[in-house]
C-alpha cells in the first residue's frame, strides 16, 4: 500500500514539479539565448535583401525570426527556403522561420505571441515594376494592405521600432543631383510599385504622428547589386530579369544571348543611363546601423536615409566592369529607351554617413566579381539544389 502511495507521489511530483521546472528552465534559456542584442522579426526574410541582412544580424549577435510567404523565393515542399538554409550554412546559426503572409493578421499575431520581438525589419513586398503596371491591385493589396496589417499587429503588441525597405523610386524624376532626403517624394512615381513605397512611407509618418512611442527608419535604397562573398546566396530573379546586373550576369553565363541597352542618347557622359549601384553587403549593414539608432532616446518619430554610394555608374561602364571581373565578353545592342527610365539617379548618402555612422565600402569591381562568383556557382540560381 505504502509503495503504491509512494509511486503516486513520485508520478505526481514528476508531473507537477519536475516537468514544469523543465519547461521553465527551457523557456528561461531560450529567452536568454534569444536575448543577445535583441530579437528581430524580418519580413520577406527569404528574399534577396532579407537573406543578406540576416547574415549581418546573426553575425552581430542579434536573434532572428524570419517570415515569408515564399511568393518570390525558392523552397522545396515543407522545407525552409533554400536561401535561409544557406544563410544557416554561412553563419553556423539556426533561423526560426515561418511561412506567413503579412496580410494574414491571425498568423502574424501567433508569431508575436510566440516570440518577444524587439524590432521589425520589413522587406516583404512585391517588387516588379512592369508587373505592377499589369496587376496594380495585387501590388496595393500586398504591399500596402499587408504593411498596414503588420503595423497594426506591431502596435497591438507594443513593438514600435521599425526599419522599412523603401526605395529611391519615391523621388520620381530627380529634380537635382545628387539626391538628398529633402528631395520631394511621391511626385513622378510613374508605376504602382513605386507608389506603394511612397504610400507606405506616408502611412508610417501618420502612425508616428499619432503615437509618439514609434521609432521608424525609412531606408531609401538606390540600386542594390552583388552577392555574398561566399557565392552561396545572391539575387535569384524568376523569369527574364528586369534589372541590369542580373541580366548582364545571365548573358555572361550563357543563359541569355544579348543585353539590350535601353537608350544611348541620354544627357550623360556616354549617353547610357547612370545609376548609383550599391553592394548588397553594404546595404545589409545599413540595416544594422539603423537598429543602433533606436538606442538613441532622443530619436522619436520617423527619419529617412539614402543608402547609396554617392557615385554614378553608366550602363556601358557596368558592362565593361563585368567583362573585366568575369573574363567574359558581354554581347549587347542598343535599343529604344525604356518607358519610365530617368537619365541619371544617384544619392547624397551623407546623412546616413553622419547620423548612422554608415558608409558603403565596396567598389563596382567588388559588385561585379561577387555577382559573377554567385552566378557561375549557381547558374540556375537556388533551383538547381
Ligand atoms: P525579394 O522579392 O527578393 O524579397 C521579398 C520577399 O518578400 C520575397 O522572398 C517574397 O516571397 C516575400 N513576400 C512578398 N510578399 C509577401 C507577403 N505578402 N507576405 C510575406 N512575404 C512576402 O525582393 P528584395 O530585392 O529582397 O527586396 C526587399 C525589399 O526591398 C522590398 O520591399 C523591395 O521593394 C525593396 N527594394 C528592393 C530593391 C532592389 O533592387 N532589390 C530596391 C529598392 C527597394
Ligand atoms: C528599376 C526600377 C525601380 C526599382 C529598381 C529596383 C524601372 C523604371 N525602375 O530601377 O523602380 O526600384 O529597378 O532595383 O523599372 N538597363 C538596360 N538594360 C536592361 C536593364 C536595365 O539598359 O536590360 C538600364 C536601365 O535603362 C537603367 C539601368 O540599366 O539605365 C539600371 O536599370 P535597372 O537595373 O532596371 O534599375 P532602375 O531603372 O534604376
Amino acid at each position: 500500500m505504502i509503495s503504491i502511495t509512494n509511486g503516486i507521489y513520485t508520478l505526481a511530483s514528476i508531473y507537477y514539479v519536475i516537468i514544469p521546472i523543465g519547461y521553465l528552465t527551457k523557456w528561461w534559456f531560450t529567452e536568454k539565448e534569444m536575448a543577445g542584442k535583441g530579437l528581430v522579426l524580418v519580413t520577406g526574410g527569404a528574399g534577396y535583401v532579407g537573406s543578406h541582412t540576416i547574415i549581418e544580424l546573426l553575425n552581430s549577435n542579434y536573434s532572428v525570426v524570419a517570415i515569408d510567404n515564399l511568393v518570390n523565393c525558392y523552397a522545396e515542399k515543407n522545407q525552409k527556403p533554400e536561401s535561409l538554409k544557406r544563410v544557416e550554412k554561412i553563419t553556423g546559426k539556426q533561423i526560426v522561420f515561418y511561412n506567413v503572409d503579412i496580410r494574414d493578421k491571425l498568423a502574424l499575431e501567433k508569431v508575436f505571441k510566440t516570440h518577444k520581438i524587439d524590432f521589425v525589419i520589413h522587406f516583404a513586398a512585391l517588387k516588379a515594376v512592369g508587373e505592377s503596371v499589369q496587376i496594380p491591385l495585387m501590388y496595393y493589396q500586398n504591399n500596402i494592405a499587408g504593411s498596414s496589417t503588420l503595423f497594426q499587429v506591431m502596435s497591438d503588441f507594443s513593438v514600435k521600432k521599425l526599419v522599412f525597405s523603401s526605395s529611391a523610386t519615391v523621388y520620381g524624376t530627380p529634380q537635382y543631383l545628387p539626391i538628398t532626403e529633402e528631395h520631394i517624394t511621391g511626385q513622378g512615381c510613374t508605376n504602382p510599385y513605386g507608389k506603394t513605397k511612397y504610400f507606405v512611407e506616408e502611412i508610417l509618418k501618420d502612425v508616428c504622428t499619432s503615437d509618439k512611442e514609434w521609432q521608424v527608419i525609412l531606408l531609401r535604397y538606390f540600386n542594390p547589386v552583388g552577392a555574398h562573398e561566399s557565392g552561396l546566396i545572391g539575387e535569384n530573379p524568376s523569369g527574364i530579369p528586369n534589372n541590369l546586373m542580373p541580366y548582364i550576369s545571365q548573358v555572361a553565363v550563357g543563359r541569355r544571348d544579348c543585353l539590350k541597352i535601353f537608350g544611348d542618347d541620354y544627357e550623360t557622359p556616354d549617353g547610357t543611363g547612370v545609376r548609383d549601384y550599391i553592394h548588397i553587403t553594404d546595404l545589409a549593414s545599413g540595416h544594422l546601423k539603423a537598429l543602433h539608432k533606436f538606442k538613441d532616446p532622443s530619436f522619436v518619430g520617423w527619419k529617412a536615409y539614402n543608402l547609396g554610394t554617392g557615385k554614378g555608374c553608366s550602363v556601358l561602364e557596368m558592362v565593361k566592369a563585368f567583362e573585366k571581373a568575369s573574363g567574359r565578353k558581354i554581347k549587347y545592342e542598343i535599343v529604344e529607351r525604356r518607358d519610365g527610365d530617368v537619365a541619371a539617379s544617384y544619392a547624397d548618402p551623407s546623412l546616413a554617413n553622419i547620423e548612422l555612422d554608415w558608409v558603403a565600402h565596396k567598389s563596382i569591381h567588388d559588385m561585379c566579381a561577387d555577382t559573377w562568383n554567385w552566378q557561375v556557382n549557381n547558374p540556375k540560381g537556388f533551383e538547381q539544389s
